[in-house]
């Protein structure tokens, strides 16, 4: 799996430091609150349980899973609602975590879904912001890096399911895209 790499992106040690920053930005911000940190399936889930370790914080945690693109490089633009979240957000402070933020389709979906249900407050907290991919009006309010617009892998980013357990992020090899 690591030989399919190109070149290294984000180490491990980045992405530690930028979980680690975010942890405490969202710490003093949510002082005295309650927030709902919403993991959006599959891609968060590594660095929403890292991010979560650096908050002092009482939190809930719930799920949230949507899908654009459908296994391949490119978005395709629709999105599908696939999971729901279980916990009632009306009134409460809603922190989204996402890997990547890219042509802000799924975090426009996710942003209006749970404004129409009432919650309090809405934040997005994202490992990575491609904001040359962006296509829609959308933005994080906490970005721990920002990637180049190239497609990249690892750290719960895939493709085709591929490489999300990779502990730093990537790019591919160019033959890996036909073989795989
Ligand atoms: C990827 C990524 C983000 C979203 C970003 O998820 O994890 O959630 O796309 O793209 P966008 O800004 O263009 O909408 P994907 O739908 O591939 O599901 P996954 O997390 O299960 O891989
Ligand atoms: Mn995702
Ligand atoms: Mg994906």
């Amino acid at each position: 799996m690591n030989n399919d790499i190109l070149k290294t992106l984000y180490s491990k040690e980045d992405i530690q430091d930028a979980c680690r920053r975010l942890g405490q930005q969202i710490t003093s911000d949510y002082k005295g609150k309650k927030p709902i940190v919403i993991g959006v399936l599959k891609g968060a889930i590594f660095f929403m349980t890292d991010v979560v370790r650096e908050m002092d914080v009482y939190i809930d945690i719930d799920f949230i899973d949507v899908s654009s693109y459908h296994g391949g490089t490119a978005s395709s633009g629709s999105i599908e609602l696939v999971k729901d979240v279980e916990l009632d957000v009306k009134g409460r402070d809603v922190i989204f975590m996402e890997d990547i933020i890219d042509t802000g389709r799924t975090l426009k979906y996710l942003e209006d879904l749970l404004a129409e249900r009432g919650a309090k407050s809405i934040k997005v907290c994202t490992l990575m912001d491609k904001p040359e991919g962006r296509v829609v009006d959308a933005k994080a309010d906490y970005v721990g890096l920002e990637v180049p617009n190239e497609f990249v892998v690892g750290y719960g980013l895939d493709y085709k399911g591929m490489y999300r357990n990779l502990p730093y992020v990537g790019v591919l090899k160019p033959e890996v895209y036909s073989d795989k």
